[in-house]
């Protein structure tokens, strides 16, 4: 059922999440340059800055842009309004709040988190505030469990295990966590990886949400889609298996919970799959924008899956660990999977009724292909990078060139990534600022 009384604040959260990240590609950028250019601003900027304002930026806009589509999703789907309109305010201010903050500790040199939150710890604290809030008002909108979709599970189970798993991943701070470095390591690897897997549930969840909405099927009651919910949820609680190859665990543990995260990404790429054989022509085209999104996300989990497959393979995973290899299989996903759906969703959203939006075929067309095909030759020049650098870490150091020569070799790559970099970011600022452009109500 539609509710034309969807709020205006789900809406400000996608803008807000659309900004961070045009701001997170251009520190992503000068990051890049920095590979390009060893050294470039090292006393003003150094790449120890760039990369957490980068990953922060981005990691918020992937939160805020989820958290903005079930908002909006979640009223159309019940038939009622969100049921706090404040407390959403009050979410939404406490984020924006942590990420200045955030933002300004970097630039002063303020650390003292881990990798990924590196960010002065008390910070933590606004966002477990903010998240618990987002829990009681999704609980108290939706109003009961009984016969839901499954993207409904699905939204619940991200909520509740970003949760978890953030505070999870902050355990270190008590002595006892990290007094012993295996248990440490384990845990704080273990919580990011259900952590990915937490919003993986939000953005999956939606996007079950909008295959429905599109094609008019019924995704959301398959056994497909509760398949694949339980497969995520075994996936999200025990996918870290791959991030701790290296450390002395169970082999098996390690095996199974690698496959299983394969399958998820399996079934989603199938069920994405399947709904476009459904799709008459006049829902493609009613929906354009959204439908390209949803299709290039599609081509982005077959990529990504042959890669992940190579690196689950514990004989090569031991090589890429710690290599770009690892920095394109993040890449990679969070933006050909995460960031491509979120772009579907924010087109879908903006072009809604209560939106004037208007839609620049040239412009959209010149934002999607430049993403596509930069973000194609960027990731292909990490893996490469990574595969070089296995291969200077395999050779016997009798035979090794220094670390600088194997640096220089690389160079060429680098250059690709640079600017493959930037290209990319002109491709999805394109898209975004039409987006902005268009979020006015009317
Ligand atoms: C939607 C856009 C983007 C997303 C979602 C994204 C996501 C990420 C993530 C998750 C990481 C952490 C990787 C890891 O630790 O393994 C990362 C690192 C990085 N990203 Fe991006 N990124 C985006 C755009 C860009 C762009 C346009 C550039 C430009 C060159 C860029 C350059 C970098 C660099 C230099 C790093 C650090 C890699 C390292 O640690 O060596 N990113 N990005």
């Amino acid at each position: 059922m539609e509710v034309s009384s969807n709020n205006k604040i789900s809406g400000i959260f996608i803008v807000a999440a659309l900004v961070l990240l045009g701001v997170g590609m251009l520190f992503g950028v000068i990051g890049g340059v920095q590979y390009m250019i060893p050294g470039f601003l090292k006393d003003s900027f150094s790449f120890e800055k760039a990369r957490p304002l980068h990953v922060s930026a981005i990691l918020f806009w992937i939160i805020l842009a989820a958290s903005g589509a079930l908002f909006t999703y979640l009223p159309k789907h019940t038939g009622k309004k969100i049921w706090s309109p404040l407390l959403q305010k009050i979410q939404l201010g406490l984020l924006l709040f942590t990420v200045l903050a955030i933002f300004i500790s970097y630039f002063m040199g303020w650390f003292g988190g881990r990798e990924y939150w590196e960010f002065p710890p008390i910070l933590s604290l606004p966002i477990t505030l903010a998240w618990i809030l987002f829990i009681i008002n999704f609980v108290k909108s939706l109003g009961g469990f009984s016969k839901q979709p499954v993207y409904v599970w699905m939204w619940m189970t991200g909520l509740l295990f970003f949760l978890f798993t953030y505070l999870e991943s902050n355990l270190w701070l008590i002595p006892y966590f990290r007094s012993n470095i295996i248990n440490d390591m384990t845990i704080q690897w273990k919580s990011y990886g259900s952590m990915v897997g937490a919003w993986n549930m939000l953005i999956y969840g939606s996007s079950i949400y909008l295959l429905d909405k599109i094609g008019g099927t019924n995704y959301g009651r398959s056994g497909m889609a509760f398949g694949m919910y339980f497969l995520g949820m075994y996936n999200l609680m025990f996918n870290w298996g791959h991030h701790i190859y290296t450390l002395p665990t169970y082999g098996w543990l390690k095996q199974i919970s690698y496959f299983v995260s394969m399958t998820e990404l399996f079934i989603l790429g199938r069920i994405i799959y399947e709904w476009k054989k459904t799709l008459s022509v006049a829902n493609r085209l009613g929906n354009h924008e959204t439908y390209r999104f949803i299709l290039a996300a599609d081509s982005w989990i077959f990529l990504n899956l042959v890669l992940a497959i190579l690196m689950s393979v514990p004989g090569i995973n031991v090589y890429t660990h710690g290599t770009h290899i690892t920095v394109a299989h993040a890449m990679g996903t969070t933006i050909g999977i995460n960031s491509f759906l979120l772009l579907a969703f924010a087109h879908d959203i903006f072009s809604g009724d209560q939106y004037s939006y208007h839609y620049h075929p040239k412009g959209f067309n010149l934002g999607f292909w430049l993403a596509n095909v930069s973000l194609l030759a960027f990731w292909l020049s990490l893996i490469l990078s990574g595969i070089l650098k296995a291969k200077w870490q395999m050779t016997p150091d009798a035979e090794r060139i220094p670390f600088g020569e194997m640096m220089i070799k690389m160079k060429p790559l680098f250059v690709v990534f640079g600017v493959s970099g930037m290209v990319l970011m002109m491709g999805l600022l394109i898209l975004v600022v039409n987006l902005v452009r268009n979020s006015k109500r009317v």
